[in-house]
């Protein structure tokens, strides 16, 4: 296989997106995420280093992967994350450079992380009321998500992505008021079913997102619209153009068939799934010197064994990680 033909998975996906997750810490508790007093946090002497990262995202850009999206944890817990975006954005092959965050750090972060190349910003907020904020997020955080958000807009970045995971009883009554919020500043709305991702995940309290698409399209006139950047929603727009609202649904309507991703933990492991087993370690490879030509072959290797689709459905309890260890 040539750099022009790209990476393709035994069932024909082209890969071109890699999710890096540069720390597995988070300093908050989302209660879908990640279990109240959690510690268990991969040993810093195992997480990759920027000069690690960076070769091996060379090699993943040689082999045609443009897209990289910085997640965690929290990846603005990770020390001199611009300086890491701005290495990866200079990477021949590499085109786009995006970050997914809770905000609670970005306002002191938007303009450098701006300057480094990130194009764009997705941030996770599933309420506008500070108290229930804090109940679902496992800490008092609201005016700073806002002041981040804040900065982000500031700072130039666009589009802005909310993402906001919908919990039946918990913040669906606060939906209509999230689209008002995303109207209002100019931001896109994109609402998460829960995945059976460890206890957390199985026991958040699932929403269908079907029947609150129908009712959103109905109620605002929205139509069936397309937004850049590849990823797994599916989106309506204001027939304007000007407001898009995505619904990110693996549960009840899957997406598989045109997963382009494949996902990197803080340890060096590429998780070809996120929701099933198979994966490849990089970390004893990057450490025992491999030339460029052997990642470029392991990558390879390790995208022939990438599953053709999730189980959460016929199999819920698979998936004994957390989130915050594969980055969403
Ligand atoms: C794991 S977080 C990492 C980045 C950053 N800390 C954040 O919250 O945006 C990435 C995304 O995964 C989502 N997420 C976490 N656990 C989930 C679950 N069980 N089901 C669905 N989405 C989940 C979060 O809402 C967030 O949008
Ligand atoms: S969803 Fe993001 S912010 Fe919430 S606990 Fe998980 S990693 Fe942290």
């Amino acid at each position: 296989m040539t750099a022009q033909a790209g990476l393709h998975d035994p069932f024909g996906r082209r890969i071109e997106y890699l999710r890096l997750s540069v720390t597995d810490r988070c300093d908050l508790r989302c209660s879908y995420c990640l279990p109240k007093g959690f510690k268990d946090f991969e040993e810093p002497a195992h997480w990759l280093t920027f000069d690690e990262i960076e070769r091996l995202v060379g090699a993943f850009a040689r082999l045609g992967v443009g897209r990289v999206r910085l997640t965690g944890g929290e990846p603005l817990l990770r020390h001199n994350l611009p300086d890491l975006a701005a290495r990866l954005n200079r990477l021949p092959g590499i085109h786009d450079i995006s970050l997914s965050t809770n905000a609670t750090q970005l306002e002191k972060h938007a303009q450098a992380l701006k300057a480094a190349g990130v194009a764009r910003i997705n941030v996770s907020l599933d309420s506008l009321k500070a108290e229930r904020l804090a109940e679902i997020a496992g800490r008092d955080c609201l005016d700073r998500v806002l002041a981040g958000l804040m900065a982000a807009k500031a700072a130039g970045f666009a589009p802005i992505k909310i993402n906001m995971v919908a919990l039946r009883g918990v913040n669906d009554d606060e939906i209509d008021d999230m689209v008002a919020f995303c109207l209002h500043h100019g931001f896109t709305l994109r609402l998460i079913e829960t995945m059976p991702v460890g206890d957390t995940g199985r026991n958040a309290n699932y929403l269908d997102l079907q029947p609150v698409r129908h009712r959103l399209a109905e109620q605002f006139g929205l139509v069936e619209g397309v937004m850049s950047g590849g990823g797994p929603a599916r989106y309506l727009r204001s027939p304007d153009g000007k407001f898009h609202i995505g619904f990110i649904t693996p549960i009840s309507q899957h997406f598989c068939p045109s997963c382009n991703r494949v996902r990197l933990s803080v340890d060096g492991t590429l998780f070809l799934c996120l929701g099933q087993e198979a994966r490849v370690e990089f970390r004893p490879l990057l450490r025992s010197g491999a030339d460029a030509a052997t990642l470029e072959e392991f990558i390879r290797n390790a995208i022939a064994i990438k599953p053709e689709r999730h189980e959460f459905r016929e199999e819920p309890g698979k998936i004994l990680r957390f989130m915050s260890a594969t980055g969403g």
